[in-house]
């Protein structure tokens, strides 16, 4: 299939487009580049033999939408573009509603112009909100605590009263929990721009002797070891995730939501020993008070992505840190450096 990768240039983005490439599809990219770099375009060309069709473009930009569904013959599109950091949500919620909101808005018409009628969207474990029982199941209580929450909320509302108005749309939600790791060769991976805000990669940054020492935001969860229990997952598994929902969606009439976890919770210190027999030396860490919106423990039960699409993630914790490492390590600075 020619699919189109809004936000393909991005970390999860480069890893489905690439794992597209190997199933044999046609995936072309389009990214704005405002959290990317080009430079990943050549990577997955050295892995698969093929350098994807780039298209460097806003998805507000209908005219240009217009213009690639029609001349790239795009049967299905894979919906990564988004702003994605909560803290700077909080900030700038009007960025963050005019990209992502705004931004799906303007694809999801020209898709219908063009009569294109498969989505598979980004959606987030954020949308349960300061959910107390875990394991989290599809129909959990939804709610939001911030700006980039609400973004996705009100996308998933957006698709699902597309899809009751209109049987001919095929839209599949998949609520990613914790992505993490890299391409196993080290070529491609997670290159966050300043300060990381997500714990794996600040700890790859320390590791790689970028960050002093890991602050271990609270220590009083109620939890095995007092720190926050998160549900961690290979972005390669989550890649594969992707194909599973497109091969199930494409032509399926409605909206489905599917979780896409491990539906294991590890916590910070569990992940920090993972890296540090990863990297091979004992990493530092300080603890410091909790993060504020920070929610106790968030892990998936992922039966149904497993039912139904017969999709589960395979890859361990230890195998998460040691891709990170190779990346990280063989790239200290990310793609441009
Ligand atoms: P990322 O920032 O690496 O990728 C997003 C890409 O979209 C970037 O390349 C960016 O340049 C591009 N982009 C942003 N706005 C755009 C626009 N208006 N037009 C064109 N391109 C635009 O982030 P990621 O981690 O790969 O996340 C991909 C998707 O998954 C996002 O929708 C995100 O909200 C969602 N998600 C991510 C996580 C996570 O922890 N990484 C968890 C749950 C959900
Ligand atoms: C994991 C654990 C922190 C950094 C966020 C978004 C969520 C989703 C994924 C997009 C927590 C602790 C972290 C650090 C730490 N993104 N931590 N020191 O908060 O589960 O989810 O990313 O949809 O919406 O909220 O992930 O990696 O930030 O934190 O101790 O420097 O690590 O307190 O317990 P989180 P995270």
């Amino acid at each position: 299939m020619n699919i189109l990768v809004t936000g393909g240039t991005g970390y999860i983005g480069s890893h489905t487009s690439l794992r597209l490439i190997e199933a044999g599809h046609r995936p072309v990219l389009l990214d704005n580049l405002c959290n990317s770099s080009a430079t990943v375009l050549d990577r997955i060309a050295t892995l698969t033999g093929t350098r994807p069709t780039f298209i460097q473009g806003d998805i507000r930009d209908r005219p240009l939408l217009d213009r690639v569904l029609r001349e790239e013959k795009i049967e299905a599109v894979i919906h990564f573009a988004a702003l994605k950091a909560v803290g700077e949500s909080v900030e700038h919620p009007l960025a963050y509603y005019d990209n992502n909101v705004g931004g799906t808005l303007v694809l999801l018409a020209a898709m219908q112009a063009a009569g294109v009628r498969t989505l598979v969207f980004s959606s987030s474990a954020t949308v349960y909100g300061a959910a107390q029982q875990m394991p989290l199941r599809e129909d959990a209580p939804l709610s939001a605590t911030s700006p980039y929450g609400h973004s996705k909320l009100m996308i998933e509302q957006m698709l699902s009263d597309m899809a009751a108005a209109d049987p001919r749309w095929s839209f599949t939600s998949l609520r990613y929990f914790n992505p993490v790791g890299a391409h196993e060769s080290g070529l491609i991976g997670e290159a966050p721009q300043g300060i990381p805000n997500n714990l794996m990669p600040y700890i790859a940054q320390v590791a790689v002797g970028r960050r002093a020492a890991l602050r271990v935001f609270g220590n009083t969860y109620p939890t095995p070891d007092g720190t926050g229990v998160r549900d961690y997952i290979h972005v390669l598994d989550l890649a594969d995730g992707h194909l599973a929902a497109l091969d199930h969606g494409h032509g399926r009439p409605g909206l489905q939501v599917f979780n896409l976890g491990s539906g294991q919770g590890h916590s910070v210190l569990e992940v920090l020993g993972a890296f540090s027999r990863a990297c091979g030396r004992d990493l530092p860490c300080e603890i410091h008070p909790p993060r504020p919106g920070d929610v106790a423990s968030s892990w998936a039960d992922p039966t149904r992505a497993q039912a139904v699409l017969g999709w589960r993630a395979r890859r361990s914790l230890d195998q998460m840190c040691a891709d990170t490492w190779r990346w990280q390590s063989t790239y200290p600075q990310g793609y441009d450096a």
